[in-house]
C-alpha cells in the first residue's frame, strides 16, 4: 500500500505497528477460507487485543491525535450535560452514572466537577472502556485533575447487572463495526474483504447471515424506490449497535440512557442518494474514505442510524424520551447560561469559550449533525435537554 503524500508521514515504528496489524488481518483471512466480512475487518483494525487502532498505544485524540469530539473541544459541553444529568437524577431513587468509551476521561472529569458544584454527585462514576489505553489515560486525567473525586469512580470490566440510574455514551456508536451491504440489480450482497496481489481488497458475496439479510431486504424498497435496475448502492448495517441496546436494555432497571452521535433517521440515512454509505476514516485529521489505509493507525466509523437503534430499543421496552439535535440539546439544557458565568469583560477566557460554544451548536459545525437521543425506563419526567427542537417524527 502506497502512502498517502498529503498527509502527514507516520514514524518507523508506527509504519512497523500497521504492518503487524495487516498481517494479522491477513492471517484471519486466509484462516477463513480467503474472505472476512468488513465488520470482521473493521473489529481487528480498531479493537484485536493490543494491536487495533483503540487497543493499542498511539495518541488517538485531541491535536495531536486523528480527531477531536465535543468534550475536547470545550469543557461547555460535559459541563452542560452535567445539567441534564442532575435533572435525571433528582427523580431516581438511585442515580450511579455510567458512561461507556470514555476516551481520554475529559467528560466524566467535566461532568463530576460540574455535579459537584451542585451538590449533585453520584455515589458511583462507572466506566466501562473496551480499550486499556484509554482507560489508563482516562485514569492519569482523573486522578491528577479530581483526586478529592477518585472514590466515586470506577473502571469496569463487564456491564454491572442489575443497574439503575443514567447510562451516557459520546460517540460510541459510531465506533462499532458495520457491516457493509451492497444492492447491485436485483441483488443483496455482503462486502467483504480479501487478500489479493499484497493488499487488501473489496470482494462481495451472497448474504449469508439471515439477520443481516432480513434487514437488508426491508430497506431495499427505500434506498430504491424507482426499481431501477443496475443501481449500486453501498450502505452500513450496525448490528452491533442494535445488540448494544438490547443488552442496556436488559440491565437496566430504572432510569434514562442518553446518547450522542452524528447520524440521523433511516429516511435521511438510507436516501437514494446516499449511495456510498457513510463509513469514513480519520488519520492524523485528515478524513478519507479508504478503511485500509495503515490499518491499526487511523480510526474508521460510520454514522448511526437512529431509527434502527430506536427499533432496537423501544422493542426491548425502553421508551424513547427525546431525539433532538445537539444545537437543541445544549441550549435548552443551559449551555449559555454556562458560558454567562464567565465575565463577558474577562475577554481571556471568555472569547475563547465563546468560540467554542459556536462550533458546538452552529449548524455547519456539530449543531446540526449531532444528535442526542434519550431512552427511559420507569421514567417519565419530561427531560430539559428536549423541551424544544424533538424531532423523534423522522426516526
Ligand atoms: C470516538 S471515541 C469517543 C471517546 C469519548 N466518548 C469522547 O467523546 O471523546 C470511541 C470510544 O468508544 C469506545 N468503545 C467502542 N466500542 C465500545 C463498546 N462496545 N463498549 C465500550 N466502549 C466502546 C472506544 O474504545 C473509544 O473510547
Amino acid at each position: 500500500m502506497s502512502l498517502q503524500p498529503s498527509f502527514p508521514l507516520p514514524s518507523e515504528i508506527a509504519l512497523t505497528h500497521s504492518h503487524s496489524v495487516s498481517a494479522l488481518i491477513k492471517e484471519q483471512i486466509l484462516a477463513s477460507g480467503g474472505w472476512i466480512s468488513f465488520e470482521q475487518f473493521m473489529n481487528l483494525a480498531l479493537y484485536a487485543p493490543g494491536m487495533g487502532y483503540y487497543s493499542s498505544g498511539a495518541t488517538k485524540l485531541g491535536s495531536a491525535g486523528d480527531f477531536v469530539t465535543a468534550p475536547e473541544i470545550s469543557s461547555l459541553f460535559g459541563r452542560t450535560l452535567a445539567l441534564q444529568l442532575a435533572q435525571i437524577s433528582q427523580q431516581l431513587k438511585q442515580a450511579d452514572i455510567l458512561e461507556f468509551g470514555a476516551g481520554s476521561g475529559k467528560l466524566a472529569l467535566d461532568i463530576l466537577l460540574e455535579l459537584e458544584k451542585t451538590a449533585a454527585l453520584p455515589q458511583k462514576y462507572l466506566i466501562l472502556e473496551v480499550s486499556a489505553e484509554l482507560r489508563q489515560r482516562q485514569q492519569t486525567l482523573l486522578t491528577s485533575e479530581a483526586p478529592h473525586l477518585m472514590h466515586r469512580v470506577e473502571w469496569l470490566e463487564q456491564l454491572p447487572d442489575p443497574f439503575s440510574g443514567i447510562i451516557l455514551a459520546n460517540e460510541v456508536l459510531d465506533a462499532m463495526p458495520v457491516h457493509l451491504a451492497v444492492w447491485q440489480d436485483d441483488a443483496i450482497l455482503e462486502r467483504g474483504v480479501i487478500w489479493q496481489n499484497n493488499q487488501f481488497a473489496w470482494q462481495d458475496r451472497p448474504v449469508h447471515d439471515t439477520d443481516l439479510y432480513a434487514i437488508c431486504n426491508q430497506l431495499t424498497p427505500r434506498i430504491n424506490p424507482d426499481n431501477q435496475s443496475g443501481l449500486e448502492y453501498v450502505s452500513e448495517i450496525n448490528l452491533a449497535a442494535a445488540g448494544f441496546m438490547r443488552s442496556l436494555a436488559k440491565i437496566l432497571q430504572q432510569g434514562v440512557i442518553l446518547l450522542i452521535d452524528y447520524g440521523f433517521g433511516c429516511n435521511e440515512y438510507y436516501h437514494p442518494q446516499r449511495s456510498q454509505g457513510t463509513l469514513m476514516c480519520h488519520y492524523r485529521h485528515h478524513a478519507h474514505d479508504n478503511p485500509f489505509y495503515l490499518p491499526g493507525l487511523q480510526d474508521i466509523t460510520s454514522h448511526v442510524d437512529f431509527s434502527a437503534i430506536t427499533d432496537a430499543a423501544v422493542d426491548s421496552d425502553l421508551s424513547l424520551l427525546g431525539y433532538t439535535t445537539q444545537a437543541f440539546f445544549l441550549i435548552n439544557s443551559g449551555i449559555t447560561q454556562i458560558l454567562a458565568q464567565t465575565p463577558i469583560e474577562d475577554t481571556a477566557r471568555y472569547l475563547p469559550q465563546s468560540n467554542q460554544l459556536q462550533k458546538l451548536v452552529n449548524p455547519a459545525e456539530m449543531g446540526e449533525l449531532f444528535k442526542v437521543i434519550a431512552y427511559g425506563k420507569e421514567f417519565t419526567e419530561p427531560l430539559i435537554g428536549f423541551s424544544t427542537g424533538d424531532m423523534s417524527r423522522l426516526l
